[in-house]
């Protein structure tokens, strides 16, 4: 009770003192009603065994402080000991000698009573009462009409603090729904333009790396070569970047997920990251520790890649934040509430306005060599995860972000796919499918490098009209998006026709999930424009799909 009206038990005791002072008592005790509970409790107390302050409660109505407080009479006891009624009541003690109980009143209402006790003059034989006087019941009525307004109004102002730190407790609330329903709209908003953007962008980048890739092999001037590598390096770059927008932007739950181990991909991101957080820093002079925490943790269920990269975005980040080198933490364990993965620093910290903005798209502080993607796509996989991304940070405290991702229901031991490296094909046929030429002959091109050879269909029809002719294909490479027959009735005419025939499907990513998906099923792989050659080797070398 202390602790959450100080302010009336300061009044309340200051209101005691005072008045026992004014009649010489030697015990006194405020008590307030409270309603709910139809009780009287102990407010303040001076003179009394701290155990009868504590415990003491009076059911209104019953012992002498209930029943001034329910009726409003004063009593007036000249010797407690002496009354029939103390003998048995709840009331708390106060000794011997002579006892006023008074009620305190806020106009008619009575909001509780004061008690206040004479001890008898023990220097006398037999102890004499000291019974209170007329002038100290004139006294106590009159100034209790006050306390009663100085109680009231103590409640009255502490309940306003009360509601109003309600009112900001949903303000805040308010506040922090308004921001994430802000970051739904950006992020699908931003979704919707990625989609549109995505397609055309892949596609030109497709032409630029394709035509890039050719050219690299017919200009043998060092020079040239230099331009067309960091033409390419920029270009790759770009395709990263539409990527990752589209990764954060695409907001349908993860479906297919497998059980994945937080802490091996703790200790693979830290593998992954040692150059940038040893090596590198060995080179500025400045030390970066590590220090892996992990947890007996379930697995949490979800996309291993996705997984990873959130990791690898929040350890970047913290190892940008330590320019002068510092610890960097990763801790994982497991509560109800699911599993929980800490990625901190000791480095720069975050303001406010940055810790608020941190989660925005393109936002960052870190200048144009940055995307400031980083965060978003880690959020929007958390999201998609059915996960909760916190970060808790101040300027020179450092940072901790915390994931916390929903366990698997059963422990699954994960698969142990044997990694092989496949040997790559020579002398391909590959029958490319699309319907933008620009994007088809800088594929066909491409491809044929290296002693591999392309034949070009525009669309369907063409293409099937190629193999009907009798024309030798290794490799159907079609586009998803066509006019008229799409890529997934290519597939399947393919499929059915000429079962041989290995079957490639190239996507850009505006392509619904489900059409992907589905299509997915038919083909032996899908690949993601743009894409290099060694990537659609190596696609092709990873063998049909066994159905
Ligand atoms: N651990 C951290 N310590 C301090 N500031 C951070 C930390 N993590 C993120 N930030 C702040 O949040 C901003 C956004 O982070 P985010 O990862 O989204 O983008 P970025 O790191 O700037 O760029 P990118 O990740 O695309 O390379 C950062 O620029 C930085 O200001
Ligand atoms: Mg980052």
């Amino acid at each position: 009770m202390s602790t959450r009206i100080p302010k009336i038990q300061h009044l309340l005791a200051s209101v005691l003192q005072s008045k026992m002072r004014a009649v010489h008592a030697n015990i006194g005790a405020i008590m307030l009603r409270y309603e709910q509970r139809k009780t009287l409790r102990i407010a303040t107390s001076r003179g009394l065994p701290s155990e009868v302050h504590d415990q003491a409660e009076v059911r209104l109505g019953e012992g002498v402080a209930g029943k001034v407080a329910e009726l409003g009479d004063a009593v007036i006891v000249d010797d407690i000991e002496k009354d029939a009624r103390f003998a048995k009541t709840n009331d708390p003690k106060y000794g011997t000698g002579s006892f006023i109980c008074m009620p305190v009143r806020v106009g008619d209402r009575i909001i509780g009573v004061i008690n206040l006790a004479k001890k008898e003059d023990a220097s006398t034989t037999p102890p004499t009462p000291r019974p209170f006087s007329p002038t100290d019941l004139q006294f106590l009525s009159a100034l209790l009409t006050y306390i009663g307004y100085a109680v009231d109004n103590a409640r009255l102002l502490q309940e306003a603090q009360e509601s109003a730190a309600k009112v900001q407790v949903v303000v805040d609330d308010l506040r922090a729904t308004q921001a994430q329903l802000v970051r739904g709209e950006t992020l699908s908003a931003i979704g919707k333009l990625a989609s549109g953007m995505a397609h055309h962008l892949n596609n030109l980048f497709a032409v630029i790396l394709g035509r890039i890739e050719t050219l690299r092999t017919k200009v043998a001037e060092p020079e040239a070569q230099r331009y067309l590598e960091i033409v390419q390096r920029a270009a790759l770059d770009g395709a990263e970047v539409v990527r990752r927008v589209q990764r954060f932007s695409r907001v349908q739950p993860v479906s297919r997920t497998m059980p994945v181990d937080l802490n091996q991909l703790a200790q693979e991101v830290l593998e992954l990251t040692r150059p940038r957080w040893h090596n590198e820093a060995l080179l500025r002079q400045i030390r970066i520790d590590t220090a892996l925490d992990l947890g007996n943790i379930r697995r949490v269920a979800g996309e291993y890649a996705p997984l990873r990269e959130v990791l690898l975005n929040l350890v970047l980040n913290a190892i940008d934040a330590m320019p002068d080198g510092g610890q960097l933490g990763v801790r994982t364990w497991a509560d109800s509430e699911g599993v929980h993965c800490d990625v901190s620093d000791a480095g720069t910290g975050m303001s406010d306005e940055v810790r608020q903005r941190a989660l925005d798209p393109f936002f960052t502080t870190k200048g144009p060599k940055s995307t400031g993607l980083g965060l978003s796509v880690t959020y929007g996989i958390i999201q998609r995860h059915n996960g909760k991304l916190e970060i808790d940070s101040a300027p020179g405290r450092g940072t901790t972000v915390r994931i916390t991702l929903p366990a698997v229901e059963v422990a699954v031991p994960a698969p142990n796919r044997p990694v092989t490296m496949p040997l790559l094909p020579s002398d391909l046929r590959v029958l490319l499918v699309d319907d933008e030429p620009e994007v088809r002959g800088a594929l066909a091109d491409m491809i044929g490098i290296s002693g591999h050879t392309a034949f070009q269909a525009a669309g369907g029809k063409e293409a099937l009209a190629w193999l009907d002719a009798g024309q030798p294909v290794d490799l159907v490479l079609t586009d998803l998006g066509m006019p008229g027959m799409t890529g997934a009735d290519v597939a399947r005419a393919v499929r059915a026709r000429w079962p041989q025939v290995r079957l490639g499907l190239m996507t850009g990513w505006d392509e619904t999930e489900g059409l992907v998906n589905d299509t997915s099923a038919i083909v032996d792989f899908v690949i993601v424009k743009p894409f290099n050659l060694q990537a659609l080797l190596s696609a092709y070398a990873a063998g049909p799909k066994a159905a």
